[in-house]
């Protein structure tokens, strides 16, 4: 089946085309105009849905050489995310189909990030513990097959992406923050300072991440520490933090396989310290780590092939909620 798929939760634009279970074409594009703001302005980011949808698709077509008579199904993303965002994307995928006269089918942006590892490693088999790491989630998942996951826990308060971020922004860094933070603590002492490392003692697979975040500022405003040893202290935190409590979950449940998704996958310290330790993990490439329409496409060809979908498109957005 070809199904084109639509993803805009956040500030990524992305249109990908998915058929036996591969990727024939895609394009992300993400939004730079927040950088200057120092985060994502979400109706700025509606906007830029919205602009550029079209061409990303005639694009993404191109691309794949077909034309929209080919497509045989639409499948978007509708939540959780930014409710404008989501809307913009839902509104142009609905249109589609009804000139299309084709189905839409709505997909949970996390179910497709925990299942986007099976898109460049189909050989993969499940169960595995899953650690989704982006600017908006924090979350440990334990996917026992594709389609049934139990969540162990999530951040209580910021994602971890959000704690680089607003760091970065209280030292004065651009956004997004991880990786200038990342980049600043090349030349720091990471264990100068000795930031907490949230509820690590405690038995859930929850974590907290906006008490660091003010731990990070009153060293900033205390002015006794160059910004190279705290960037490199605070993002020891954050990573010695996940580090623990996905390796916790791993052995708990006795999966010898660990997965990293979302943004802040890409950091190296948080590579360098999982690859000392002797434990499988494995990481999508990063085009599949970072928001991306690959995915939601990819998802919806399995919910189809599985008959786990009703076609409906009586659907809409929701900004929170869990994958149903
Ligand atoms: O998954 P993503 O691209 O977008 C969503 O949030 O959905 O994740 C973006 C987050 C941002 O918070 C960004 O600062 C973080 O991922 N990030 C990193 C790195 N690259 C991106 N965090 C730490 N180290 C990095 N190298
Ligand atoms: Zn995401």
């Amino acid at each position: 089946m070809i199904i084109l798929g639509i993803e805009t939760s956040c500030d990524e634009t992305g249109v990908a085309i998915c058929s036996d279970f591969k990727i024939l074409s895609s394009y992300t594009k993400t939004q730079s105009i927040h950088q200057k703001y120092g985060g994502v302005v979400p109706e700025i980011a509606s906007r830029e849905h919205e602009k550029y949808l079209p061409n990303i698709t005639n694009k993404v077509l191109n691309d794949a050489n077909m034309r929209f008579k080919d497509i045989e199904a639409i499948a978007v993303t509708n939540g959780p995310g930014l409710m404008g965002s989501l809307l913009s994307g839902i509104s142009f995928a609905k249109g589609l189909a009804q000139a299309l006269d084709i189905p839409i089918i709505p997909i949970n942006h996390l179910e497709a990030h925990l299942n986007s590892v099976f898109i460049d490693h189909s050989e993969l088999e499940a169960p595995f513990i899953n650690l989704l790491v982006s600017g908006g989630h924090t979350q440990l998942w334990l996917v026992k097959s594709m389609f049934n996951y139990e969540l162990l826990g999530e951040t209580l308060d910021d994602a971890c992406g959000e704690a680089f971020d607003k760091g970065a922004k209280k030292m004065n860094l651009n956004y997004p923050g991880g990786p200038e933070i990342e980049n600043l603590a090349k030349n720091g002492n990471k264990d100068l300072i000795n930031f907490p490392r949230p509820m690590i003692n405690d038995n859930s697979f929850n974590f907290s991440f906006s008490g660091l975040k003010t731990s990070l500022i009153n060293c900033v405003n205390e002015d006794n520490y160059n910004f190279q040893d705290i960037a490199a202290s605070y993002q020891e935190a954050i990573v010695d933090t996940l580090i623990n409590k996905f390796i916790k979950a791993m052995d708990k449940f006795s999966v010898d396989s660990g997965i990293i998704c979302g943004g802040v996958a890409a950091n190296k310290r948080l590579r360098k310290k999982l690859s000392e330790l002797d434990k499988k993990i494995i990481y999508p490439s990063m085009k599949y780590c970072t928001d991306n329409a690959d995915m939601i496409a990819f998802l919806a060809e399995h919910k189809i092939n599985n008959k786990k979908i009703n076609f409906d498109n009586d659907f809409s957005a929701y900004s929170r909620g869990m994958i149903t």
